[in-house]
């Protein structure tokens, strides 16, 4: 029997207060999501069951209980008090997926601070912007990404601590850093959690877009309504499960599906704190006998490239239920993964600004691969017609994703940006920027975004930001930046430059340019590559044609050039 049961029986009886009643939450009560994922979970009578497995490097290992979860997240909380961070302050996490990273989101939320979980990949300037933006106070990282932070320090006036969570004393601390061991340190029994409400601020996560800088995306602790029931319908968790999502939390799907989720239904978790190789991932999952594995399809791609055998030298019997989330997951991979795991990964669509799922399969449903599946009982989904902004009803009709605002994890506003989020809204329906179809029976066919915005292995880059980046290298003249297309990852980062006197086109400078985007914004960004171009295609006013770069890119109609710039 699968959680959700029957989907067209929860259409029609579908209320969030099914969430609350399951949650002992009532309207205008205290809700405190590290309170939920940790006290609450103990006080069921489950303070001794593991609540997450971790594998870092070397195959070094931890288990937490309920009860150290609760432990530590208090401890951290108080920690945090002790040096004045109180609620409403920005709290960033900046770290590798450490044991510290969940039980520290956690801890910040239970004090009523806001956490800020970011990539530990990013690089100093990507950081910058996002902890500028927030006026981020206090900074919880590792040794190894802390030169990252001391490199921008005299530019964040409103960073007063950078916590170091694996301080070894072998170099002396910087300006503003603290040590903060987790191990070393009492644990706090009793913490005084903050009575933050539906609508206190709980997370901010950035996302990026095709103009301007990141937005960060502002979460409230109201969101564990949909992401506890999204967890327990879509991802069908059961009492004995050991779950792995394999996102980082510097990224939405880590924080609503690797922690919130799993963790407010009581259900053990597994990390694993290293790169990926399919070897790794299959004995990780054998060790620990994963049953339930949230990914995405650029993984699921590279584990096909792998191939069958690499699947068949381990023991996965415990594999149950697969999902995946991100990016298009297309059909041959929906098909790849029902062969050799038994099970087919079924394909899940939402976004930061969704804070949950929107559009699913669930486990019982009739899958057509390829298809994103059919809304969450709960969730009003169309597309919209692009002219009108109406929804259109004839099937297979391409048109923009839209929802009808108000299920319970949605962004309340971009922080500092409310204009931006405004924009958001057309007709009163949230446009998520993609487009679709939707067929005869209900399902939703992606086709792509409504944007320049890239998405190479599920993470979103911005066009801008890249091109802002490239402009600071001082062979680089001007930059347009475009997806070109991946076997793997599906897009990656292309950018086009012309180059300033003096420099002159090679393949040496090619990789400095790369470099220098690498460490300034992360690996993500990092063009794959860079086409040398005279001068680049623009309209008559000036702007840039992305459009045009992207046509050749992809082999497509270039269509209307009216408005280039003549030679
Ligand atoms: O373009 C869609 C794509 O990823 C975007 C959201 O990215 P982000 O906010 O980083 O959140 C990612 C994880 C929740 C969407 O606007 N996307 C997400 N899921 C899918 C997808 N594209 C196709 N199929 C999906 N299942």
């Amino acid at each position: 029997m699968t959680n959700i049961g029957s989907y067209d029986e929860r259409v029609k009886n579908f209320s969030w207060s099914i969430a609350e009643k399951e949650l002992d939450y009532k309207d205008g009560d205290i809700l405190n999501i590290g309170w939920y994922c940790s006290d609450r979970i103990c006080n069921m009578g489950k303070a001794g069951k593991t609540a997450m497995i971790w594998e870092g490097l070397g195959g070094k290992e931890k288990q937490y209980t309920f009860n150290d979860v609760r432990l530590h997240s208090n401890t951290i909380g108080h920690f945090l008090r002790s040096l004045g961070i109180n609620n409403s302050d920005r709290v960033c996490l900046f770290m590798d997926k450490l044991p510290e990273l969940y039980l520290g989101v956690l801890g910040i939320l239970k004090i009523g601070a806001v956490a800020q979980p970011l990539f530990s990949a990013f690089g100093d300037e990507s950081l910058f912007v996002r902890l500028e933006n927030a006026g981020t106070k206090a900074i919880i990282t590792q040794k190894k990404h802390a030169g990252k932070v001391q490199k921008i320090l005299d530019r964040l006036p409103n960073l007063e601590h950078i916590i170091i969570v694996d301080y070894d004393g072998k170099k002396p601390l910087r300006e503003k850093e603290i040590a903060f061991s987790l191990e070393d340190s009492k644990p706090v029994e009793k913490l005084d959690i903050y009575p933050t409400k539906a609508e206190s601020h709980s997370l901010l996560h950035y996302t990026s877009g095709t103009t301007g800088q990141p937005k960060g995306v502002k979460h409230v602790h109201y969101s564990l309504i949909s992401q506890y029931l999204t967890t327990k319908w879509v991802l069908d968790l059961q009492e004995d499960d050991i779950y792995w999502c394999t996102a980082d939390p510097g990224w939405v799907t880590g924080t609503s599906y690797g922690i919130f989720g799993p963790w407010s239904l009581g259900v053990t978790i597994c990390v694993l704190d290293t790169g990926f190789s399919a070897d790794s991932w299959y004995q990780f999952m054998e060790k620990n006998k994963v049953s339930m594995w949230y990914s995405a399809p650029t993984a699921i791609r590279s584990l096909m490239k792998a191939g069958d055998e690499a699947v068949k030298k381990y023991d996965l019997s415990a594999l149950r239920h697969l999902a995946s989330v991100g990016e298009p997951l297309n059909a041959e991979a929906v098909i790849w993964s029902g062969k050799v795991f038994g099970k087919p990964f079924l394909d899940t669509y939402w976004q930061t600004e969704t804070g949950s799922m929107m559009l699913t399969n669930f486990p019982g449903m009739k899958i057509k691969p390829g298809s994103m599946g059919k809304a969450f009982p709960g969730i009003t989904a169309v597309i919209l017609d692009p002219e009108t902004f109406e929804p259109i009803t004839s099937p297979n009709k391409p048109g923009l994703i839209a929802f009808q605002p108000g299920w319970p994890a949605m962004m309340r506003t971009y922080w500092n940006n409310d204009e931006t989020y405004q924009t958001k809204f057309k007709n009163g329906w949230y446009l998520a920027g993609d487009r679709s179809t939707i067929d005869q029976d209900g399902y939703f066919w992606f086709i792509g975004r409504d944007d320049d915005v890239i998405n190479t292995g599920g993470h979103l880059i911005s066009p801008f930001e890249v091109e802002s980046a490239l402009l600071e290298h001082e062979a680089v003249a001007e930059s347009a930046v475009v997806a070109k297309p991946d076997e793997v990852n599906m897009e990656v980062v292309k950018a086009f430059v012309t180059l300033n006197p003096g420099f002159q086109a090679s393949d040496v400078l090619e990789l400095k340019i790369m470099n220098f985007i690498r460490k300034k914004l992360s690996p993500l960004a990092m063009p794959q590559e860079i086409e040398y171009l005279d001068k680049l295609p623009k309209t008559r006013s000036g702007k840039i044609m992305r459009r045009l770069l992207h046509a050749q890119e992809w082999g497509e109609e270039i269509g209307d050039t009216s408005t280039l710039e003549d030679d």
